[in-house]
């Protein structure tokens, strides 16, 4: 079962469409991402799911409900930890936490904030004003607190922004448990590592729509592989000579000759007949980086056009 779908969801602000026609499925138990620069309407798609905001037209789902009819009934089956911190300082981690929890109405509190914090690595600092704590201590107080009442789907908006590494590392951990715990969990990020390391599937939204999704491996295999190639130096113009006259693409890169996978052999067949010295040949994997650019690469080409 899908925890969310998303039908063909839009978004203006007034003049401005943020999103343009959304279509997206979130499976049950997995941890989802969804990546794209800055405006690019992240924030806003959650405000959607969240209950926050409304579509302007379009349909979402969250476990079978739809939020603007279920409202109360989706808020009961989700959390959401937004990207500008709902903490308030004046009070303790255990006050915070303890707020939620009667908003969630829970009634054992005391053992179910304990064991939360237990999870998170809090128990040294609940009783100390959240004003107090580091960046990283707060983002934990964050994921604390949108894991109280036993949410189905949890929303995490760039959870680890911020965060130093051994922090982040330690996020991480607790992103999977909630993921291995059965729940789903629905992530922004602006860190394409992450975005790697932990999503089960990836989708990347640009101008207002998804265009890539897939898991980590699929959309990484999809982009293509660049080779590098590098000549003797004496070699380098009768190189240029053989590959144009061949009428095989190249670029000349930093570190010698880049090619694409579907000329990379042919160009490596064609020098080595013509007598090239090569030096070193490479193939670079491409990383969730290089898809990023190549998403917004392709777009600032096609308005450049
Ligand atoms: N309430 C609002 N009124 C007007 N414009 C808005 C509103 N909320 C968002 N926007 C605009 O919509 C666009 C998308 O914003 P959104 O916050 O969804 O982006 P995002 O992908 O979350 O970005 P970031 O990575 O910076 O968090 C931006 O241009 C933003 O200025
Ligand atoms: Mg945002």
């Amino acid at each position: 079962m899908n925890a969310i779908e998303v039908r063909a969801v839009t978004k203006d602000f007034g003049k401005l469409a943020v999103l343009k026609g959304i279509n997206l499925d979130v499976k049950q138990g997995e941890i989802f991402t969804l990546l794209g620069a800055n405006g690019a309407g992240k924030s806003t798609l959650i405000n959607i799911l969240t209950t926050l905001s409304q579509p302007q037209s379009g349909t979402v789902s969250l476990m079978g409900l739809d939020p603007t009819k279920a409202g109360n009934h989706v808020r009961e089956l989700i959390s959401l930890n937004a990207q500008t911190a709902t903490l308030d300082g004046e009070f303790t981690g255990a006050e915070n936490l303890r707020l939620i929890a009667q908003l969630r109405g829970i009634k054992d509190q005391k053992v179910e904030i304990a064991a939360i914090a237990t999870r998170l690595d809090l128990t040294g600092f609940l009783n100390r004003k959240v004003k107090t704590y580091s960046g990283g201590m707060r983002r934990r107080l964050d994921i604390a607190m949108s894991l109280i009442g036993d949410p189905q789907i949890v929303f995490l908006d760039e959870p680890t922004t911020g965060v130093d590494p051994q922090n982040r590392l330690a996020l991480w951990r607790s992103i999977r448990e909630i993921r291995d715990a059965g729940k789903t969990v629905f992530l922004t990020t602006q860190y394409l590592d992450e975005a790697d390391a932990l999503s089960d599937h990836i989708a990347f939204i640009h101008d207002g729509v998804i265009v890539k999704h897939g898991t980590p491996e699929e959309i990484k295999q999809r982009v293509t592989t660049t080779y590098t190639l590098q000549v003797a130096p004496n070699d380098k113009d009768a190189a240029d000579q053989t590959l144009t006259t061949n009428g095989i693409d190249y670029t000349q890169g930093e570190h010698g000759i880049s090619l694409t996978a579907t000329n990379a052999t042919k160009a490596l067949t064609t020098l080595l007949s013509a007598q090239i010295t090569i030096e070193h040949y490479d193939r670079d994997e491409a990383d969730l980086e290089s898809v990023f650019l190549n998403v917004t690469n392709r777009e600032a080409a096609n308005e450049n056009a």
